[in-house]
């Protein structure tokens, strides 16, 4: 029999037990480690699309990593839709999953479902692209790329390949998903390092071709209709260049000369394109994030999120025309 003193002290104990995975489970990101780190983590992971080239290598990036690290992965595929994107988000809290991570299509709009998420103790990791949010909680990191830096280096590259001309550039900029943290940010950097450089670069046509070859192709062409004196592309991704390079030669011109052409990216077919002189220089922008996400979903899983910094930045590099075939063999997407 168990004496009243030993069975207020057993009861205290388990209250206090009780309480701490109550709190775990109310903080997401800050869990107590003992329970998780034996049991596979199930990750909840809502992707963009299949929007480009780019998107295929990430969604194969993070498949991998996931089967390599353990971690019994559930994947969605939002077809570029932000409510898509919820649902998803909103199923995966159903099934309490242990981690959620997605990919936000556009920055803003997500407070209401990532409340919904820390209410049930779902830690969410941000991969790629970011969101606006007025509470930093809601989110324990991005793993991704600094997509302003990106545009800055399109824009310092563009120097390089005009080699100094003073004289008036008349530029046009394919432009991503409207509302698409990548979109909005390369755009950005791209301005800024015009505006303080270069008051000659004007651009004269900029519209969003949704990061797809197709919509490249389209806007460019009516971009072509519209001014025949285009001299420079500024495509935000290799896709959208790629399909630029079609209406660009549709419309009689020859892409890499009469157009000179910098893009985001680096993926196999863009740098193809280079090989070929049709693409100037293009900014890397690597996919290959499964590895950090997955290292990021079982620090959280094991309470030490808050060891994490908010952003884990991807490494990438540049590349001019010139070096390409080089380059070719040993790219890895
Ligand atoms: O968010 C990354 C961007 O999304 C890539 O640059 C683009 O190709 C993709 O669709």
């Amino acid at each position: 029999m168990i004496d009243r003193r030993r069975f207020l002290a057993i009861t205290a104990a388990t209250a206090a037990a009780g309480g701490l995975a109550a709190c775990a489970k109310k903080n997401p990101g800050t869990t107590t480690g003992s329970d998780n780190a034996s049991k596979p983590i199930t990750l909840g992971f809502s992707q963009v699309g299949s929007e480009s080239g780019w998107r295929a290598a990430n969604t194969q990036s993070v498949k991998d990593a996931a089967k390599a690290a353990g971690i019994n992965l559930k994947f969605s595929d939002a077809q570029q839709k932000q409510e898509n994107q919820i649902s998803a988000i909103r199923s995966y809290i159903a099934q309490k999953v242990d981690v959620i991570s997605f990919s936000p299509v556009v920055v803003t709009g997500w407070d209401t479902v990532l409340k919904e998420a820390k209410a049930a103790g779902i830690p969410v990791i941000l991969t790629d692209r970011s969101v606006e949010t007025s509470d930093p909680s809601l989110y324990v990191t991005l793993v991704g790329s600094d997509f302003e830096n990106e545009g800055e280096r399109a824009a310092h590259m563009l120097e390089k390949i005009l080699g100094g001309r003073k004289s008036t550039v008349k530029i046009a900029q394919l432009e991503g998903t409207t509302g698409a943290a990548p979109a909005i940010e390369r755009a950005k950097g791209f301005a800024k390092i015009m505006q303080a450089s270069d008051p000659n670069w004007k651009i004269i046509a900029s519209q969003s071709g949704d990061f797809t070859r197709a919509g490249g192709k389209q806007v460019m062409s009516a971009f072509l209709q519209a001014h025949s004196d285009i001299e420079v592309l500024f495509s935000h991704n290799d896709d959208m260049a790629l399909g630029a390079i079609q209406a660009i030669q549709a419309a009689g011109k020859t892409p890499g000369k009469d157009i000179q052409i910098v893009s985001v990216d680096g993926t196999h077919d863009g740098f193809v394109a280079m090989t070929k002189h049709q693409i100037n220089g293009i900014v890397e922008c690597n996919p290959l994030l499964g590895p950090q996400l997955m290292d990021a979903a079982k620090t959280v899983h094991a309470g030490k999120g808050s060891t994490l910094p908010r952003w884990i930045k991807t490494q990438e590099g540049d590349f001019m025309a010139d070096q390409a075939a080089a380059a070719l063999p040993n790219r890895k997407y």
